[in-house]
């Protein structure tokens, strides 16, 4: 993948939010709905519980109305909205054309992206591209309502997935932004490991997925540092696609970053594909983890199989190009 070219216009994150339905699914819960334990669960995959419940449109306001609410944007100047998403509410219209109207973003560009998990991190690109092309704020929403198509009596993959949203706004500003590098990959060789049929629930090839997601998270992370110019031990957050605790520990070994550096959700929300990534770092931002300066390795994989990775240097307080200093 290119490099992100030195002359592009530069963009900054300048709000967040999150959104998570308030009914609880947990590791005992799920003994009495299928043949599994709290216990392996646990040790197998890092996940406690999981949140179910709610609408992809609506747990996709919340997150953005509080990431604009943040980054102290009136709607009405969003100038595209990116809702990263799986599990649209209907086939047709996106689910971004709900999400624009609940919002009351009066006149903006809306799409759905679906690179499965790797959406939301697909989605932050675009976003700078389209910030590269003139656009000056850019809402980008990674959510997922999983427990529709999420077989929950079936313990190779009802022990997973989970509901929820994250959000962030993006924003030009004057100088080069936030963003040093990124990659974005596919392996669609691979699409058999992890699908779901129109209407069907998701099949998965458990030891396949596992096998390639290393690998893919790996290969990505690594262009979109090369891309950087940076290594490993410059980052100082790591922000994965929170699937399985070991495909982590096993990708940031072999990359060289200590999982300390790593933001941790999956232990409270189970794997919420699109939404994953935004979760952690949202967490990571509010528990003030992150200072100024601080490189930030993004790096999401999913059914496809898809990838994306991108590098990020901290810098909330840059001077957008409305002239607020956010
Ligand atoms: N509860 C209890 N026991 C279970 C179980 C469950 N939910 N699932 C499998 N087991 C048992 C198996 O029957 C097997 O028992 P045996 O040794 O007596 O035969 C044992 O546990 C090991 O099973 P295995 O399938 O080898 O487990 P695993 O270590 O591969 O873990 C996954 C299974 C699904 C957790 C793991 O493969 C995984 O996380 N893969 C990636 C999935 C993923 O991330 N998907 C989303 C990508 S975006």
């Amino acid at each position: 993948m290119p490099a992100t070219p030195s002359g592009a216009k530069g963009a900054v994150i300048t709000g967040w939010g999150t959104a998570l339905p308030n009914k609880i699914l947990t590791n005992i819960d799920l003994e009495s709905m299928m043949d599994t334990d709290h216990v392996w669960i646990r040790d197998r995959t890092g996940i406690s519980q999981r949140h179910v419940g709610g609408t992809t449109a609506g747990l996709s306001a919340e997150s953005g109305r509080a990431a604009l609410q943040m980054a102290g944007v009136d709607p009405a100047d969003v100038d595209a909205l990116i809702l990263a998403t799986t599990t649209p509410d209907r086939t047709v219209p996106a689910s971004s054309s709900t999400v624009q109207n609940l919002l009351g973003l009066s006149s903006c560009g809306a799409f759905d992206l679906n690179a499965a998990c790797s959406g939301w991190v697909y989605a932050l690109v675009n976003a700078h591209g389209l910030i590269a092309m003139g656009a000056q704020t850019v809402l980008v929403i990674g959510t997922d309502t999983l427990d529709r198509i999420t077989d929950y009596t079936d313990r190779n993959t009802g022990i997973l997935f989970g509901n929820g949203s994250g959000a962030a706004v993006v924003q030009a500003c004057d100088g080069p932004g936030q963003m040093l590098g990124w990659d974005l990959d596919s392996l669609g060789e691979a699409e058999s490991a992890l699908f779901a049929e129109v209407g069907g629930f998701l099949q998965m090839e458990g030891k396949e997925v596992f096998r390639r997601a290393v690998r893919l998270m790996v290969d990505s992370a690594t262009n979109a540092m090369a891309s950087a110019g940076v290594a490993a031990d410059d980052i100082a957050l790591a922000v994965p696609h929170q699937a399985n605790i070991r495909i982590i520990s096993a990708s940031l070994d072999r990359l060289g970053i200590p999982m300390e550096r790593a933001s941790i959700v999956l232990d409270r929300t189970g794997n919420t594909s699109s939404a994953s990534v935004p979760l952690a770092l949202a967490e990571a931002l509010d528990q003030d983890r992150v200072t100024d300066g601080d490189l930030i390795l993004f790096v999401g994989f999913g059914a496809g199989m898809s990838a994306a990775s991108a590098v990020v240097r901290w810098s909330p307080h840059a001077t957008t190009n409305s002239g607020d200093t956010t």
